[in-house]
This record gives structure tokens, sequence and C-alpha cells, in this order.
């Protein structure tokens, strides 16, 4: 999604901009652009396509100033051209801003503008709109000018302005988009995202929704929607700057599947206490209150989707209530019977989707109890959750979620079996096996990565295949779920998940000769049953690629080819499964010679509806 950086201070703003965008790259765009304020001028660059594009166009040594504000820009209204792409300047030239998120009431705007105010827009973009309206209110105060004009405003924001004639300021605004501002020695920052600042500084203000903010080279001024200051603490950004960095690695995508045994085993470690019972830093919920939890929904989008529906398993079995899980855009708009007898459980890598915030505004609003498991530290779920488990998952920088989707899996295991131990809805016995295999998770971890070579070698005898399919039974069917979206949004590969069950109820009239299949059979409870219907599609002549455990070598029998992992109980498999069909994904893409951490029309924080 779009990316803001902003800089005023001693130093090169346009280094500082690049730089910054630079890491906010992994967020996904297709255009950027840079403007400067300088000697009364507005200097603009912007180019569509890579940023290297923009990186060329600002080589110049003229094209330098103190001041600027910069933007990479994820097509939502209007495509990815140059005319397009922010930022976006006023029509008499005093004013250029960025904007991320969604002006909903541009069409109106535009159509004031254009008859009050004889204004001719330049882009197609909701965004153009606001330059031009911080121009018309714009009388010498530019904090004044973006006020008004953001009271015109509906949908959602994060701006950065500047003008010409005043090289000491950037104004900003937020409204249900990320927003921080950056504190450093030689000048100040301002972003959508703390990683475009880590090279420069580590301590920032996360902007409040509502709130305005004003940035000069020595001083960070936020105020209120009636200018009152508002003081508030810094917050330290914890992140290492190693992590920004893919390490050796081709790819951020398998620097971070190589990375899960470790983050898995950190997000266990933290949540258990010396005796190995769960503790979940910060929550805590009574018997009683756990007994008045009539149902729970966990709601989430894609991977955090798939993520949740492994853990209505678990909370079903271990705690014992209902839950349904639903996709965060559908559930806001089907009146869901949420009440104060609700946990809403939502789950979210950026703790920035918009679905899933709105999903969460919706539940809070109608009573619900708010539990998040959220990865980015200080996000707007996790700040407007009632409680909040961080996945630490560390910087996930590849669009395609990997290691945030197992911590996600080990936090909601944690979750489960924490409630069912304060309701005593799971006996004692079983809690332990349960920990004491999951404590066994990271170790299988590893040697289901040792095994890279036999997926790799797999994928390059199918990756020139047009369509696969993945099937399952119980938690097989999620893994599947999630093993076919990676590889379509990786590879573009049209790929299709389905529970085994079902496949004879329509979707086997797709099968030919040689139709791939991955077949899920990691599940003791359903093997005999998921090894007759991987001999239903075997009979009908499809190629069968088998996920099993490690004890079931039986399975070589039935199919053309096997990969396997650990052995462990049925309720954990999930965590181990999806690992090689991370690994074949990535090497599949490889070979098709795709851009595999940003894939294409995809971004990494979804902000838009
Ligand atoms: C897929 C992927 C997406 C996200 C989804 C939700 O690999 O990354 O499907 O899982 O957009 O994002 P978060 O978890 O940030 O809310």
């Amino acid at each position: 999604m779009c990316g803001i950086v902003g800089y005023v201070g001693d130093d090169s703003a346009k280094e500082v901009i690049l730089t910054g965008l630079q890491a906010l790259e992994y967020r996904g765009y297709d255009s950027a652009g840079i403007a400067l304020s300088k000697n009364g001028k507005l200097l603009i660059r912007k180019e569509s396509g890579e940023l290297k594009n923009l990186v060329k166009r600002t080589q110049a040594k003229d094209f330098e100033a103190h001041i600027g504000i910069g933007h990479t820009r994820w097509a939502t209204h209007g495509s990815p051209t140059r005319e397009n792409a922010h930022p976006h300047v006023s029509q008499d030239g005093r004013i250029a801003i960025v904007h991320n998120g969604i002006i909903e009431n541009y069409q109106e705007l535009r159509q004031w503008l254009t008859k009050e105010h004889n204004i001719e827009f330049k882009s197609v973009t909701d965004s153009e709109a606001i330059a031009h309206l911080v121009s018309i209110y714009y009388k010498g105060d530019l904090l004044e000018a973006v006020m008004t004009a953001t009271e015109k405003l509906s949908g959602a924001y994060a701006i950065g302005v500047i003008a010409c004639d005043n090289p000491d300021e950037i104004v900003a605004a937020r409204m249900d988009a990320p927003l921080i501002t950056g504190i450093g020695e030689n000048g100040n920052y301002l972003a959508s995202d703390s990683p475009a600042l880590l090279k420069y500084t580590r301590d920032i203000y996360v902007i409040e929704n509502g709130e305005y903010v004003v940035i000069t080279k020595d001083n960070i001024r936020i105020m209120d929607k009636d200018g009152t200051r508002i003081r508030r603490q810094s917050t330290h950004v914890d992140l290492d700057a190693a992590a920004a960095e893919k390490g050796g690695h081709p790819h951020f995508m398998i620097k971070e599947i190589y990375e899960q045994p470790e983050k898995v085993k950190e997000a266990l470690k933290i949540r258990l206490d010396k005796h190995n019972n769960v503790k979940l830093e910060g929550i805590h919920f009574t018997k009683a209150q756990l007994e008045g939890f009539d149902r729970v929904y966990i709601v989430a989008c894609g991977t955090a989707y798939h993520a949740g529906l492994i853990g209505k398993y678990a909370i079903e079995k271990y705690a014992k209530i209902p839950v349904e899980v639903d996709v965060a855009s559908e559930f806001r708009y089907r009146d869901p019977f949420v009440d104060d007898k609700t946990l809403v459980i939502c789950i979210s890598q950026s703790g920035e989707t918009s679905d899933t915030l709105e999903a969460l505004r919706e539940a809070k609003k109608r009573g619900g109890r708010i539990l998040s498991l959220v990865n980015v530290v200080g996000s707007s779920v996790a700040r407007e959750s009632d409680d909040v488990l961080y996945t630490w998952a560390g910087l996930e920088i590849a669009v395609a979620s990997t290691k945030a989707y197992t911590t996600q899996l080990i936090c909601l295991y944690l979750v489960a079996l924490y409630m069912g131990k304060v309701k005593g809805s799971i006996d004692t016995e079983h809690y332990r096996t349960v920990i004491d295999e999951l404590l066994l998770i990271p170790e299988k971890l590893e040697t289901v990565i040792r095994s890279e070579r036999r997926i790799r070698e797999l994928a390059e005898d199918v990756y020139k295949k047009e369509q696969i399919f993945f099937i399952g039974r119980g938690v097989d069917v999620a893994t599947s779920l999630e093993g076919s979206l990676k590889l379509k949004e990786i590879s573009y590969i049209n790929s299709f998940a389905i529970a085994a069950g079902e496949l004879k109820h329509g979707t086997i009239a797709l099968i030919r000769r040689g139709t791939l299949f991955l077949a899920l059979a990691t599940q003791d409870k359903v093997y005999e049953k998921m090894i007759s219907n991987i001999e239903e599609i075997k009979a009908r002549k499809a190629f069968v690629v088998t996920i099993s455990k490690d004890s079931r070598k039986s399975i070589e029998k039935v199919a053309d080819r096997t990969l396997y992992i650990p052995d462990c109980i049925d309720d954990l498999t999930p965590i181990l499964a999806v690992v090689p069909l991370q690994l074949f994904s990535y090497h599949i893409a490889k070979l098709r010679g795709k851009e595999i951490d940003k894939p294409r029309n995809l971004a990494k924080s979804v902000t838009v509806e």
C-alpha cells in the first residue's frame, strides 16, 4: 500500500525520502514521487513503475532541499501513471500533498472545486482534491488550511503537506491510515511506517486519528482537532535494522521461511512459565468471564484468516466454546451476533488492514470483547483492542506471509490452551501433551526446512503446470487453503483448495490426465478416508503429491510423489505442514522467474477496503 515519507532538517531531504521509500518498498507500490520546497518554489519529480525510475529522475544536483515529502503509490483511483502519482500539486503551484487512504467524497469535491473554483484536475485520483482544498484555504497558516480542508473530507487519510512559501514546516493529519513522526538529531521526520525511518531514528510519536502535526527542524507539535496541543511520550522502536536486509538470502520470503523455527520458539518461550504453563502477558480472563462467552468470532483476512480456521479447531477442542471464523470484509456487513457475551479475536500481521480494523470497530460497537493477535507493535488493531497478544514474528517484508502465519498459529494454540485451562474444559494430561508437543515444534520445523532439496526437485518437475489443486481433511483443509493462496500470489498459477470429501460433489469434473494435486494427509483420524480420496483422483489419472507424517510411509503405495513432516499430534500438524507448501510455492515462483517478494497487484498492508 501507499507509503509516505517526509523530512525537514539539515540533511538532504531527497536522500532521506528516497531511503525511506526504499525501506517501504515491501508494502507494494506502482509509482512514486517527491516534492521539495526550495527558494519559494516546489520541485516535483514523479515516475511510474519501480522506485529506481524515480531515483534516476532525481539525480540532478539542483534537485536538493532541506524539506520535502515523498510517496509510493498503490493505485486505487486511476492507473499507475506519472500523472496519478503523488505528490499532487495545487493549481496555483503553492501546495504539494501526499496521501495514503481513500477519500470517499472525492467526486463531490471534484465537482465543487471545478465549478466554484475553476480547478482543472490533472489526475484522476481521489487525492488531488486535497491539494486544491488546502490551497483554497491557505492564507499563510498551513496548519489552519489543512485543518479546514480535512473538515471537508470523508474517508481515510494520512496526509503530508508542504507549501512553497513555507520552507520550515511539514503539516500532517491522520484519520484511519497509519502515520508516525520520527525524532531526529538533524531534523524531524514523517512516515507511514517505522521501517522507513530505521536508518535515521528509532524514537517516534504515533499519530492518532483526528490529530494534526506540525513538523519543523527542531520541533514536533501534535494537536487535536481544536488545535489544542497534545503532550505524548515518544515510543522507542525496537526493530533490528538487519531485519530489513536479506542476510545473504536471494529473497526476503526464503529468509522469513528459514526464520520460522526461531520465531516460533520465541513466541512460545515467552508465554510459558517455569512449570510450562501458559501465561499470556497482560491478558487475564477469569473462569466466570470465559464461561460468560457464549461464542467466539475470529475475524481476519487472507493468510491471517487461514490461521483463524485452525484457531477454531483448537478453541472448540480445548476451551469448548463455539467458534465462527469470518473474513473481515464480510463480517462487518452481515449483522453478526455480537454482544457482551462474545469474544472477538482479530488476527492481523500488519495491524493496519482496513477490513479487519473496521470489523473490530463494528464488533466493539456491539459490545464484544476484542482480543487481537498482531505482529506490528503499536499498530491500529493493537491500539483499539481490549487485549493484545503480539506474535513477535519480527519485521515481515515479503508480501507473501510465512513467519507471521506460523507465529499466529502458535498464539492461537496458546490462547486455546489458556482458555481451556482456566475454564477447566481440558484435562491436565491433554494440556500437558499439547504443550510438550509444542515445545518440540521448533526442532521439527528445522527438519522440514532441511528437506528443502526434495521440495525444490518436485518444483522443478511440475513448475510448468497451469493449474494445481490442494486437498485435505480437518485442519488440513485450512493448510490447503493457505498453500493454495501462497502459490497463486507469487507464482500466478491458478490454484484451488477444497476439502477432500467435497471433491466428488462437483470439482472432480475438472480432473484430467496429469492434473496436479497436493494432497495433505497429516490427520491420523481421517487418514484412511484421505487415502480413499487419493485413490479416487488417481483413478482419474491425476498426478498426486502427498504430504504426510514420517511414519506413514504406506502412502507411497498410492502417491506419485511424497513429502514428509516429522510425526506429531494431529492438532499441531498445521504448523509443520504449511512449511513444505511455502517452500514449494517459493521454488515454483523462482523457476517461473516471478517477482517473489513483491508480486504484481499486491501490497503488504492493505489499508483500503
Ligand atoms: C498472503 C497475505 C495476505 C494477508 C492479508 C491480511 O500471503 O499476506 O493474505 O494475510 O492481507 O493482512 P494482515 O495480516 O496484515 O491483516
